[in-house]
């Protein structure tokens, strides 16, 4: 199987892409814009497995020409799974953000997104697209103060699963969104200092590469919470 991570250079990305790595049989396409982060997963792969199956490419998404990635991955076949990872969030109130705020912030969480997936639409075949949301971003959880752009993108995610679910399902292609709470990462520290998570990334990346292999067989348009605290 053929699977693309984006903002595979840390975090819960890092880990997923490790996650997914670990079957020798399987291809791994890792993007971010951080090639030193990437470089690590490529030798924390194959030092852990023994094998070496972590492709990368250093990339931002605000910016990258889809068409590059389609013909890096073209090669080695159909893309069956794809975790929209990459995320970013700025911290402030609605009356202190900005137009960049709101723009950079859609533009990598949600556009970012929309670009890939019409750019990789014809190298899908069977495939799981797994978009990573947030607990912010769940319609009835818990809000907090400065988080309301990068909530209102995560909505939005959530929101383009459901449709695109319905709109690609005649063509066997499954959509899901996973809304993590809180996760050990340095995302977290920015949205909440000083809070410890219940979750470590290398535990979610597990769950996120075991939901990638195999959700698609019990769900499709499903906005699924991933938490045990608030945040
Ligand atoms: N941690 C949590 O508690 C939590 C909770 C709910 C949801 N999430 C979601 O989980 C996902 C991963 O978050 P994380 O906590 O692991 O955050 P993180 O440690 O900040 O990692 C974010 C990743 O996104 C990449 N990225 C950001 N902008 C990019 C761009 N323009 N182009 C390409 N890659 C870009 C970063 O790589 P580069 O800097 O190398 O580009 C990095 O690898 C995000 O979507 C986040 O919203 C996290």
């Amino acid at each position: 199987m053929n699977y693309l991570v984006t903002g595979a250079s840390q975090g819960i990305g890092f880990a997923t892409a490790l996650a997914l790595a670990s079957q020798p049989n399987d291809q791994i396409f890792a993007l971010s814009r951080n090639s030193k982060g990437l470089a690590l997963l490529v030798d924390t792969a194959r030092d852990q497995y023994g094998h070496a199956n972590v492709e990368v490419m250093a990339a931002d998404l605000g910016n990258v020409d889809v068409a590059d990635i389609a013909e890096w991955i073209k090669p080695f076949g159909y893309l069956h799974g794809l975790v929209n990872n990459a995320g970013l969030l700025l911290k402030a109130s609605f009356l202190d953000s900005t137009a960049a705020t709101w723009q950079q912030t859609f533009d990598v969480n949600f556009f970012a997104v929309v670009r890939l997936l019409q750019g990789l639409y014809p190298i899908m075949k069977s495939t799981h697209i797994l978009n990573i949301g947030s607990m912010g971003g769940y319609q009835g959880s818990s809000k907090f103060p400065g988080l309301i752009a990068y909530s209102a993108s995560k909505a939005a995610l959530a929101n383009l699963t459901e449709c695109l679910a319905e709109e690609w399902k005649s063509n066997n292609i499954r959509c899901n969104c996973l809304a993590p709470g809180a996760v050990q990462t340095e995302m977290l520290a920015t949205a909440f200092p000083g809070f410890e998570a219940p979750v470590s990334s290398e535990k979610m990346g597990e769950m996120v590469a075991w939901f990638l292999r195999e959700g698609h067989h019990f769900f499709n348009g499903k906005v699924l919470p991933v938490s045990v605290s608030t945040p």
